[in-house]
């Protein structure tokens, strides 16, 4: 991405990025769309600002862009690894995102919140580099680092930033200079560098142990989003994913299923895998014991199609996702 200094406001992180965006921008009642399964936390901070959160639609290659609703002042999304189902948008529809974004004089807000951690697949532009007249784009060091580190980055067109930079001085809004010092030091040096080269492997092995585990679970029981970021999904038969994350608790491993990631009625069924804070040798030993409770549960249930109820895409095309032990802020 190319922008100029006056384009880039250093934030406490995404969230914060988004709150600032929503005091500069929004007005009670305006529409922003929030991917379906999305977020929470991002639905959370628009409707916090009094914006009217409409569902967005996202299946495993990201938001579905051809189905965007009328009347949108803002779309929230996460190109570069959907949350939580991991997909990539393609770049046919990020065309047709910015496209839309350029018809319509709606904003799109780039999430980017992983995209240092890719495995065995090629980065794609971010969207804010293929039009930063449409894009606002926000990174963190959440993931790269930790959420505790408190700094990120929103880059938008100057007079978008103008009026952010506007909004935060009225609210009094700061980032630590502290934390900000810290993280200079860390890319003067070239220590953030080779920390997520290493953290990457490590990440790989991770995420390694748990394909291992569970990539051939038998059935309807399936695992997705894993080429890029710090968790993956397992879709569960509808009407399963509470037992297991239930039984797993019992046996010390803390899933959350997939129906938190839903503002409307889950369309899928599943836990979310996240490996960003637990260890190797934890992965693989929860992994065992997740993989334990679904097999004992399918061989339990009558054989049936099993997939997962509602609207979120054609049958068989949705995995379902909770949130494993450890994981810093899903
Ligand atoms: C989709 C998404 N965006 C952003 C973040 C990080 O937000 P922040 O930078 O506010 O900690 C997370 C962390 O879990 C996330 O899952």
């Amino acid at each position: 991405m190319h922008c100029a200094p006056g384009q880039i406001l250093v934030t406490r992180g995404v969230t914060n990025g988004l709150g600032l965006l929503a005091a500069a921008l929004l007005r009670p009642g305006d529409r922003v769309g929030v991917e379906e399964p999305g977020y929470p936390a991002a639905r959370a901070v628009f409707a916090a600002h009094g914006a009217h959160v409409v569902p967005c639609r996202a299946d495993e290659h990201g938001l579905v862009t051809g189905e965007l609703p009328a009347g949108l002042r803002l779309v929230y999304t996460t190109p570069a690894h959907q949350y939580p189902l991991g997909g990539r948008l393609p770049v046919p529809r990020r065309q047709s995102l910015i496209a839309w974004a350029r018809a319509t004089g709606a904003l799109i807000v780039e999430d980017d919140y992983d995209s240092e951690f890719r495995y065995d697949v090629a980065p794609l532009p971010a969207l804010f580099g293929l039009d930063p007249d449409v894009v606002v784009h926000l990174g963190t060091t959440a993931k790269t680092l930790t959420p505790a580190m408190g700094v990120g980055w929103l880059a938008a067109r100057d007079d978008l930033a103008g009026l952010i930079t506007a909004a935060r001085r009225d609210i009094s809004d700061r980032t630590s200079e502290a934390a900000q010092h810290a993280l200079l030091a860390l890319l003067r040096d070239g220590d953030l560098d080779r920390h997520v080269r290493r953290m990457r492997r490590e990440y790989a092995r991770r995420r390694a142990a748990i394909v291992a585990a569970l990539g051939d679970l038998a059935g309807p029981a399936r695992l997705l989003g894993d080429t890029a970021g710090l968790h993956v999904v397992l879709e569960l038969p509808a009407g399963t994913a509470a037992e297991v994350a239930a039984a797993a608790a019992r046996r010390g491993v803390e899933v959350t299923t997939m129906e938190r990631y839903f503002a409307g009625p889950p369309a899928m069924d599943g836990l979310m895998l996240g490996y960003g804070g637990t260890s190797l040798s934890q992965v693989s030993r929860g992994c065992q014991i997740i993989r334990q409770v679904v097999a004992a549960l399918l061989a339990a249930r009558p054989p049936g199609p099993g997939r997962p109820r509602g609207s979120a895409g054609p049958a068989g095309q949705h995995p379902a996702v909770s949130r494993a032990a450890g994981t810093a802020r899903g």
